[in-house]
C-alpha cells in the first residue's frame, strides 16, 4: 500500500471519528436518562447531552477552522461501548443496581472520549493548529468534568444503595465479629478520586 497519509490526515480521521462518536452519543444518552432512577443521575444524563451537543457544534468550528467540512466516519469503539451499555439496561438489576451500572457504562464512553480527546489537543498543537487545539480542549475538559460527576454520584450514594439491596444484610458496619471487621477495614476506604467496586465480595 501506498504510504502517502500523515499526521494531517490521522488528525482528520479522528475527528471525523470523534464528530460520528457525538452523534451516537445524543441518541444513548437519552435512553440512559430514562433508565436511571436517581434524579441526579437522570438529571447527570441529560446535563450531559446538552453539553454533548454543544460538543457538536464545537466539533463543527474546528472543521471550519480548517478549511474542512464537518463529517462524521462511523465510530466503532464507541459504538461498541453503547451497545454494552444497552445489553444491561436489559438485565432484569434493582433499580439502585442498575443505576450503578448505567454509571459504569458512561464512565466507559467519557474515558474513551477522554482518550480521544486528549490525543486531538495534543495533534493539534503539534500540527500548529492552536484554534482548534483550544477548541478541542473545552471539550476534553467537559467530558473530564463529566466522568467526575459520575464518580461523585456512585460514590456519594449509588454503589452504597445497590449494595444495601443485596438482602438486608447491610450492617456490615457494626463490630459484631472481631475476625471479619479487620478484613473490612482495610476494604472500606474507597481509592480517592476513581470509582472502586464496593458492593461485590459481602461478608455473611
Ligand atoms: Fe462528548
Amino acid at each position: 500500500m501506498a504510504e502517502s497519509g500523515n499526521l494531517n490526515d490521522a488528525f482528520m480521521d479522528e475527528l471525523q471519528d470523534a464528530y460520528d462518536a457525538e452523534k451516537q452519543l445524543t441518541k444513548a444518552l437519552p435512553k440512559m436518562a430514562k433508565a436511571a432512577t436517581s434524579p441526579e443521575l437522570r438529571s447527570a444524563f441529560e446535563s450531559h447531552l446538552k453539553e454533548t451537543k454543544g460538543q457538536i457544534d464545537r466539533l463543527e468550528r474546528v472543521f471550519e477552522s480548517l478549511g474542512e467540512k464537518a463529517q462524521g466516519k462511523h465510530c466503532d469503539g464507541i459504538a461498541g461501548i453503547i451497545e454494552e451499555g444497552s445489553s444491561v439496561m436489559d438485565e432484569d438489576f434493582d433499580e439502585t443496581t442498575m443505576d450503578a451500572c448505567l454509571i459504569a457504562a458512561g464512565q466507559r464512553a467519557e474515558h474513551y472520549e477522554m482518550a480521544a480527546y486528549g490525543t486531538l489537543v495534543a495533534w493539534a498543537k503539534t500540527l500548529g493548529l492552536p484554534e482548534a487545539a483550544g477548541l478541542l480542549e473545552e471539550t476534553l475538559n467537559e467530558e473530564k468534568a463529566a466522568d467526575e460527576k459520575l464518580t461523585a454520584l456512585a460514590e456519594g450514594g449509588i454503589n452504597q444503595l445497590a449494595a444495601d439491596a443485596l438482602g438486608g444484610n447491610d450492617d456490615e458496619e457494626e463490630d459484631d465479629d472481631d475476625e471479619e471487621d479487620e478484613a473490612d477495614e482495610t476494604e472500606a476506604a474507597p481509592a480517592k478520586g476513581k470509582q472502586t467496586a464496593t458492593a461485590t465480595a459481602r461478608k455473611r
